[in-house]
Parts: C-alpha cells; structure tokens; sequence
C-alpha cells in the first residue's frame, strides 16, 4: 500500500512508536476494569489474600498512571507523523505539478478539482489515515481486552454488545463515505469561492469593483455558493443523524438489559460485586472503543478515498513515457512549422487552421494580425506548451514532440503577452529569467539595460532591491524592505522584458506584444532591442501595432488562425490585401488622430483597427 510505504518511508521511528503505544494504550483500560474487580472480591472478602489487594493495587497504579502518561505520547508522535508524510505529499505533488510541460492540463476544470483535492489530501490524509489506523488498532486492542473480560462473566452479554457496536461502527463508515462524497461534490464552488474572495481582496480587481460597484454582485454570488454547499453539507448531516439514531437506541437498549441481568445475578448471589463493575464498565469500554474504531476507521476510510486523488495528480504519466525524449542541440537551419491546428478544447472553434511557415536563424519575424486571430495561441504552440491537434513544428528537422520539454524550453527566451509579475524584489524579478545566473548582479544589470529599464530601477528607494509588489504586501517584509513599490503595466513589462534578456544566448526568441503596454514610440524601439539577443538567434515578434514590426525580415498575417498572406512589409504593402488594410487603417487612426488628413487609402478601410 503506497500509503503505508510513504509513512514508512519518511515517518523516523513514529511508526514504532505509535504502534507500541497503541497496543499498550488499547490493554489499559481492560487491565484497569480487571484491576477494580479484582480489588472489590478482595475487599468484600470473595478472595482471601492480601496478596490479590497488592497485586489489584498496583495494577491500578500502573494502568493509571500509563493512561495519563501514553496519549501524551501518541499525540507527540502522531503529530510528527503527520507533519512528515504531509511534507513528503505537498513535495510530491508540487514536484509533479511543476514538471507538467501542457498548459492545457491547467486549464481543465477536471485537472484543477483534482489539484486542490491533492492539495488537500496532502493535508488531511495523513491526520486521517496515521490517527484513524492506529487510532482504530489501540481500540481494537482495548475491544479484545474488554470482550475477553466480559467473556470470563458471561458470552451472552458479550455477543449482545458486540453485534450492536458492529452495526453503529457500520453506520459510521458508509456516513463518512457519503461525507466524503459530499465534499469533492462541492469543490468547484469552493475553487469558484476563491475566486469571489480574490475579487474583493485584489487591488486590480478592487478598482474595478469601485467602479463598477461590482461590490454586491460578487458577494451575491459567494453566498450563492456558500449556501448551496452548506445544504449538500447540511443533507449529508441529516442522513448521518436518521442512520444514527437508530443504532445509538438499540445500544441503550442494550445496556439497559445488561444493567438490570447483573443486577439480579448479584442479588441472587451467582456473580460477585466485582464482576458488576466487569459488565458495566465493560459495556461502556466496548461500545466506546467500538465508537471509536467506527470514527477512526471512518477517517481512515476517507482518507483512502482522498489518497486516490492525491495519487491521481502524482501519478500523471509523463509524456513520451513510452518513447525515449532527446536534448535538442542548439538550431542551426530552421524551425519549420507545417500546417499546424490546434483548438483549446474539443467543443471550441479552431483557433489556428493549417499553419505552415519556416523560422530562419539570424532573421526577424513579425506575426500580425487582430486580436483573437490566433497570435498568441501560435507563440504558445512553438515553445510546446501546447500539443497542436495536427502539424508539426521541426527544429532542425526534428519534432519538438520528441524532445524534452525542459531541454527544449532551455533553448528558448520569451515575454508572453500575460507575463508574470512577481511579489520579489527588482533584482529578483529580472534574475529570475536564467537561474543558472544565481542573479549575478552584472548580468541582471545588463539585462535591465537592454531592455531601457535601468534607470528606471536604479531611481527605486532600494535600487535593484527595492521589494515590487502587486499587492502591497505588508508586516512580513525585513525592515529595509518595508515599503513595497509597485510598477506601472509598461514599467512591469519591461521587466519582464529583461527578464527574457536574462536568455541572450538562446537560439529561439518569442516576444508577444512585448510594447504593449507602452506608448507607440517605445514599442517600435523594442524590436531594435531584439539585436542584444544571439545574432544567430530565430526572432519572432508579434504586434497588433503594425509599424513597430515593418522592419522585421519577415511578416506574416494572421486572420481566424489562417496564414492568409506572409512576405516583406513592401510585398505586403504592393500586395493590397490584409496586411495593407491594417496598416492603412492604423496609420489613418493616427493621421486623423493628428489632426491631419487621412492617407488615401487604396484599400478597404471600413473595419475598425486591429487591436
Ligand atoms: N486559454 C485559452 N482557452 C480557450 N480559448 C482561448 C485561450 N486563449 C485564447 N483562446 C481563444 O483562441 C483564439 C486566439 O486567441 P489568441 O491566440 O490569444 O489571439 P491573439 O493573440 O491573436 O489576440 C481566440 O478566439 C481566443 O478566444
Ligand atoms: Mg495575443
């Protein structure tokens, strides 16, 4: 069982020990009953020695004594346990999550649920499963102690309290398999909670809530889902509680009949006032114990189930598992793409339709086109987050389905359109882009410069170390550091931008809308900035603003994920199709925007600028 080889595994000597104490701690309390009737016969003079009182006594001594000092113990090392197999589970499924290489998987409602219920797990099982099977055998050990008691009395009551016992532990363990049940049920409402929780907490989105006085709508929609996973909460509480009853009556009914047999068995002088405290105690130490084994192994049970998702996300095939994956060598020739389609799911629209063109080291190449016709899905598709629906993408001749990914990746510096911004410091956020670096300063520093934000940074209260934060973090931070500064969206990029320069000497360069959230003059100077990349580096830059990339060697215009023209901006320009339209319609924009007249514009100008 991969459960108990994890808890073995990572668990030191607490599995010993909390095996030891549980059987121990289980025979305590029988040992005490026996102890206490013991003690009674000799009193009421049903045993003659001193000797059985000395015995009785000090018993009594020990067993008490090991009940105060054992759960100590068990606590203590359960504790320990539990922190050491969540440890090993959180660094299993992070591990596996970080070297996942499609971000479809991330996108899937389905893959997510079963993330947070991993994450979860991680926290839960453990506690479950170490507390609920040790749990249950420290109260399987006391069930044998107090039915082999009751026995020496009378099998009778014996059977008696152990069918009833075995029918409430059965209650428990199909309620905590309906409780589980109920919980992964209601785990896109809680994921959707965190949602509308973020909402209201984030500064991005507060702004908006302000504005738009989205305040109620989000709280509505939280207390929507709140109340309709209470009620699946609240129904599962209720069938626990009719399964219940029932079997808790037929328990008293039980105890009730055994009270008044010992009883009359006393007065009728066939039973000593020492087996009365047997039977009643005994009665009480079964149905507890069996209580017990019933929750225990009820969480043990849920904690089962759970491990299923816990090994669902851990156990995700690698890709290429089958086959062998090799390390791409530096690019060389070309990186060929052949009639590549590709769509986010299989109910979507095709968001590239038989994409073909070739990408030459040492050149430009710009993708344009507006928005939504499949840019950015392209970029994404070429570093292989992706796995296209058909085509292949060829570097050097080989298909990057069969490399590495991280090796392929290695090969490869990018800004995404949606680049990260981190809650790090200015040299962090930069350094980051090549750890191998360990965020040598100088190379940070060059990077920053290349990507025209060291003055930028250098004017910062700490400099390099000042801490940027999106969210204004606050009190956590060391003293020097206690004052986040955040950036504006163009500041941010370029970092990220030099953060991709971090990568100089990589033989891909992918940068998508990298200026976009600066003014038109600074985003055409960022293609000029793509010559600090390896000159023979393949370049590809994709803008909606056609004349930051007029430049480039090579254009090619996107429209509803078709390629629909590619060439030079002067072929293009001579070719009066797509691409003139764009760029007559923006150039116009501008023109207008000027104040000046409208170019005449050869070709159609109706539609609305690309954005
Ligand atoms: N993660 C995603 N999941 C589902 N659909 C997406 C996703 N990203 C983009 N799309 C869709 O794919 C199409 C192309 O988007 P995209 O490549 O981002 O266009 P562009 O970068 O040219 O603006 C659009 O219709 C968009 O809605
Ligand atoms: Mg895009």
């Amino acid at each position: 069982m991969r459960i108990a080889r994890i808890v073995g595994t990572c668990g030191g000597p607490y599995p010993y020990v909390l095996l030891l104490t549980s059987l121990v701690g289980g025979a305590l309390s029988p040992v005490l009953v026996w102890a206490v009737k013991l003690l009674l016969e000799s009193l009421t003079g049903d045993a003659s020695a001193g000797s059985a009182r000395t015995t009785a006594v000090v018993l009594i001594a020990v067993a008490s004594a090991g009940g105060l000092f054992l759960p100590r113990v068990v606590v203590h090392a359960q504790a320990e346990l539990n922190r050491a197999v969540e440890r090993h589970m959180q660094k299993e499924i992070f591990g596996r999550l970080g070297r996942l290489d499609r971000l479809s998987d991330f996108e899937s409602p389905g893959f997510l649920n079963r993330v947070n219920l991993a994450q979860r797990t991680a926290h839960a099982v453990p506690t479950q499963v170490v507390t609920g099977a040790f749990g249950s055998l420290q109260a399987v050990t006391a069930i044998a102690g107090f039915s082999a008691a009751l026995f020496a009395v009378q099998p009778f009551i014996l059977l008696a309290v152990l069918s009833v016992a075995l029918l409430v532990a059965a209650v428990e363990v199909v309620t905590s398999r309906l409780a589980t049940k109920a919980m992964r049920e209601t785990m896109s409402a809680a994921r959707r909670q965190a949602f509308y929780t973020m909402m209201l907490t984030n500064p991005t989105s507060m702004t908006d809530v302000m504005m738009l006085g989205t305040g109620g709508f989000w709280l509505r929609r939280l207390d929507g889902d709140l109340a309709r996973s209470h009620a699946a909460l609240a129904a599962v509480d209720r069938t626990t509680l009719r399964w219940q009853v029932p079997a808790l009556v037929a328990n008293a009914a039980v105890v009730a009949g055994a009270a008044l047999w010992v009883t009359r068995e006393v007065v009728a002088a066939r039973l000593s006032v020492g087996d009365v405290t047997v039977v009643l105690s005994g009665i009480a130490g079964l149905t507890a114990s069996f209580t017990t084994t019933a929750k225990t192994a009820g969480n043990a049970v849920k904690g089962f189930m759970l491990f299923d998702d816990y090994l669902a996300v851990v156990d995700i095939p690698a890709r290429g598992a089958a086959k062998t994956l090799t390390r791409p060598a530096p690019l060389t020739h070309r990186i060929s793409v052949s009639d590549l389609w590709f769509r986010y799911s299989e109910q979507s629209d095709w968001a590239l339709r038989g994409v073909s063109f070739d990408l030459v080291p040492g050149t430009t190449t710009a993708i344009v086109g507006v928005n939504g016709s499949g840019k950015s899905t392209l970029v994404k598709l070429l570093c292989g987050l992706y796995a296209p629906a058909r085509g292949t993408i060829r570097w050097d001749g080989s298909s990057i389905d069969g490399f590495d990914p991280e090796a392929y990746r290695d090969h490869i510096a990018t800004v995404f359109q949606d680049f990260n911004t981190y809650d790090m410091t200015a040299a962090e956020n930069i350094g980051i882009g090549d750890l191998s670096a360990s965020f040598d300063r100088e190379r940070v520093r060059l990077a920053a410069e290349r990507a025209g934000v060291h003055t930028l940074v250098s004017s910062l209260p700490n400099s390099y170390d000042t801490f940027l934060s999106r969210a204004f973090l606050s009190g956590d931070q060391p003293q020097q550091e206690a004052a986040p500064v955040s950036l504006s969206g163009g500041q941010w990029q370029r970092l990220a931008i030099a953060r991709a320069f971090m990568r100089d000497d990589r033989g891909l360069v992918v940068m998508d809308e990298p200026g976009s959230g600066m003014d038109a003059a600074a985003e055409a100077e960022m293609t000029d900035r793509l010559r600090w990349f390896a000159p023979g580096a393949a370049k590809v830059i994709v803008s909606h603003r056609m004349n930051s990339v007029r430049r480039a060697d090579h254009i090619i215009v996107l429209k509803d994920g078709e390629l629909v023209e590619s060439g030079t901006h002067d072929t293009l320009m001579a070719a009066d199709g797509e691409y003139r339209r764009l760029f007559v319609t923006q150039a116009s924009g501008y023109l207008d925007a000027a104040g000046a007249a409208a170019v005449p514009a050869p070709g159609p100008a109706r539609e609305g600028a690309a954005s």
